[in-house]
């Protein structure tokens, strides 16, 4: 894991977002995976302004959501389908027919999960995958004890986790007690993975993702076995890292050939 850790979150997302600019540059039909939360706002924000600046192109780019409530139409103001229209498709030039996200209002769950599983893999599988973290540590929503290998299926929603996205509804009791979400293995499976936590109250998660033993009781960890992941973090999300001296130095002293 490449660790960058930076003073701010708007720094740490600046960066972020010229690593995305680079691969969509070198390979205009790259496929992206997205997350949402409040974490990525300020890297979509940022793709946004390169795109209207500089002429950063999407037209050919393909994209998958990691996930979705189960229950929430895809115009509902929480539903991660609006969510990403409103912070980055309205405001960059992706195709329509290119945005793939899970429908959480289908009928056959399993059968909306295989098909997202085979549009990621029709579409030449995930390049580059956005990913934050739930301060229980769950990405997309593999909660605490999801399989490490898990693909795209039904999860239901720790107490925790539906404490902490009750902010984005209207009272605690409308969120969903179950999301569709790509599983760890299918997260795992892209080839490179940017991983996000901005925030004091993300330290000790980041540092038992980064730092702690690999264990589905910490689902992000399970990142520790991919091969080309970059943790950004603000300096706030670093404070519980134990080694963060030395991520430090190996950052500040990246050959000219290594930075982006
Ligand atoms: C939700 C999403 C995750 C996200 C997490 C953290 O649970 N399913 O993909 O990483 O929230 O959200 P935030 O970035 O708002 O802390």
């Amino acid at each position: 894991m490449e660790m960058i850790i930076q003073p701010d979150a708007e720094t740490a997302s600046r960066i972020a977002a010229r690593l995305v600019a680079k691969l969509v540059r070198a390979k205009p039909d790259a496929v992206l995976g997205f997350a949402t939360g409040d974490t990525p706002l300020l890297l979509y924000k940022e793709l946004a302004r390169l795109h209207k600046a500089e002429g950063l192109d999407f037209s050919r780019v393909t994209t998958f959501n990691l996930d979705e409530y189960i229950g929430v139409e895809p115009d509902h103001p929480c539903s991660y389908t609006r969510f990403m229209m409103e912070n980055l498709f309205n405001h960059i030039n992706v195709r329509p027919e290119k945005i793939h996200i899970l429908n959480g209002m289908t009928k056959n769950i399993p059968e909306e999960c295989a098909r997202y599983e085979k549009a990621i893999c029709d579409a030449g599988g995930i390049d580059l995958q956005v990913v934050g973290i739930g301060a229980d540590g769950h990405i997309g929503f593999n909660e605490p004890s999801s399989s490490l290998s898990s693909r795209t299926r039904l999860k239901t929603l720790t107490d925790e986790t539906r404490r902490d996205n009750a902010r984005f509804f209207a009272n605690a009791s409308e969120v969903p007690h179950d999301a569709i979400t790509m599983g760890v293995g299918t997260i795992m499976e892209s080839r490179r993975i940017v991983f996000l936590a901005f925030g004091r109250d993300k330290a000790n998660i980041v540092a038992k993702a980064v730092e702690g033993p690999i264990t589905a009781m910490v689902p992000a960890s399970a990142l520790q076995l991919h091969p080309d992941v970059k943790v950004f973090v603000d300096e706030v999300a670093s404070c519980k890292l134990e080694r963060k001296s030395y991520y430090q130095w190996v950052y500040d002293n990246k050959p000219e050939w290594e930075q982006f």
